[in-house]
C-alpha cells in the first residue's frame, strides 16, 4: 500500500493514459475500470434492473445446469473446469453445486487478476461447496492459462461468462478465441456467454440507468486518474453519453467534456485541454448474434457445439470446439 504512484511509474496504466489523453479523439480503456472502486460499482450494475445480462446469464445457467454439466463431464474423465475472470462466481456456483451432486471428478480453477477476489472466492465455496476442489490462480488470463497447460495434460473445459468478449473489436476477438483455441486439445471445451442484439432501446437503457450508476462507474476512470496519477479532473464537468448502433451491434460508452477546460495530470507531468463537448471514448459493449459468433469462431478455428438461450433471447451461452 505504500507509494503506488512511485512504485509503478512506468507501468502500462501510466503510458495507456498519456497515450490516450495525448490522442484525437481522446480515449481511455474499460480495463481500468476496474479498481476497488470499481469492482463495487460493477457489482451495483449487475443488480440493477437494467442491467438484463447478468439475469439473463444466471436463469440460462440454473434452467439448463444439467445438460450443460452432461456435456462438460462426457466421458466422465477428470478435468479441470477453468474460469477466466471469475469475479464473485455467483452463476457459476449453479454449475458447481450440479457438479458436486453428481460426483463428478472435476477440480475448479478459477483464474483472476485480483489476489483479493480470488481469496473471498475461495472462502465462500469452501463453506457452500465443501465438496468442490478449488485451486485458484492469481494473474492474467493468457499467462495463467499457459502455465496450467504446460504443467498437466488433463481434460479442460474453460468458461468465459458475462459477455465479457463484448469489451473487444471483433480483430482482437478473434485473436482472443485463437489464443484459447492453441491451447485447447481435441476432447476440451469453451463455454462461453454472448450478448445478443435486441431491441435498440433495451440496450441502451442497460448502460444509461436512471440511478446513475454506470455514469458513476465510466467516471471512476477519471476519478482514478486523480487519485492515482494526482489529476484535477472536475466529475461534474463530464457527461456519460451512450450510443448503440443497431447495423454493427455496437455500443459505446463516452465521457464528453461539457465545456472549454484544462486538466492536469501531475504525475505524468502532462496538461490535457478539452473542446467544450469533445469526447473521451471509454468503453465498447458488443452485442452478437448466431451468424458473428459462428464467424467468429471460425475464424479462430473452432465450431458452436451448443446454444443456450433464456427465453427472450437476450443473451446465449454457446459451447465452443476445437
Ligand atoms: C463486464 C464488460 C460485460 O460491457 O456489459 C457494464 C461492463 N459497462 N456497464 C458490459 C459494463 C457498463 C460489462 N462487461
Amino acid at each position: 500500500m505504500q507509494q503506488k504512484t512511485t512504485l509503478i511509474s512506468t507501468s502500462q496504466f501510466h503510458k495507456d493514459v498519456y497515450k490516450g489523453l495525448t490522442d484525437f479523439p481522446k480515449h481511455l480503456s474499460s480495463k481500468y475500470f476496474y479498481d476497488e472502486i470499481g469492482d463495487k460499482l460493477f457489482q451495483e450494475i449487475m443488480d440493477m434492473p437494467e442491467y438484463y445480462l447478468t439475469n439473463c446469464e444466471y436463469k440460462i445457467l440454473d434452467k439448463f445446469k444439467d445438460e450443460i454439466c452432461r456435456a462438460f463431464f462426457k466421458d466422465s474423465k477428470e478435468f479441470d473446469l477453468i474460469e477466466l475472470g471469475a469475479g464473485d462466481g455467483k452463476k457459476t456456483k449453479i454449475l458447481l453445486r450440479q457438479l458436486a451432486t453428481e460426483e463428478v471428478p472435476f477440480q475448479y480453477v478459477p483464474i483472476d487478476i485480483s489476489e483479493n477476489a480470488l481469496n473471498q472466492l475461495e472462502e465462500s465455496i469452501s463453506n457452500e461447496l465443501p465438496s468442490v476442489k478449488v485451486k485458484s490462480l492469481q494473474g492474467t488470463y493468457f499467462e495463467t492459462l499457459e502455465q496450467l497447460c504446460t504443467m498437466q495434460r488433463k481434460r479442460k473445459v474453460i468458461m468465459f461468462l458475462g459477455s465479457n468478449i463484448g469489451n473487444l473489436l471483433h480483430p482482437q476477438a478473434v485473436e482472443f478465441l485463437m489464443s484459447i483455441q492453441e491451447l485447447m486439445n481435441d476432447d476440451d471445451l469453451f463455454f462461453i456467454g454472448f450478448d445478443q442484439k435486441k431491441d435498440p432501446q433495451t440496450i441502451l437503457n442497460a448502460y444509461n440507468d436512471t440511478a446513475g450508476i454506470t455514469e458513476r462507474f465510466n467516471k471512476n476512470l477519471l476519478a482514478r486518474i486523480n487519485r492515482e496519477l494526482d489529476a484535477n479532473f472536475d466529475l461534474d464537468k463530464f457527461l456519460h453519453w451512450e450510443v448503440y448502433d443497431p447495423e454493427t451491434g455496437t455500443a459505446k460508452s463516452y465521457l464528453v467534456s461539457k465545456e472549454n477546460q484544462t486538466i492536469h495530470v501531475n504525475g505524468l507531468d502532462l496538461t490535457v485541454t478539452f473542446n467544450a463537448w469533445e469526447t473521451i471514448h471509454t468503453e465498447i459493449s458488443q452485442k452478437y448474434d448466431d451468424n458473428v459468433v459462428s464467424w467468429l469462431a471460425d475464424k479462430a478455428g473452432m465450431e458452436i457445439s451448443r446454444i443456450f438461450s433464456d427465453e427472450n433471447k437476450f443473451y446465449k451461452n454457446y459451447i465452443l470446439k476445437k
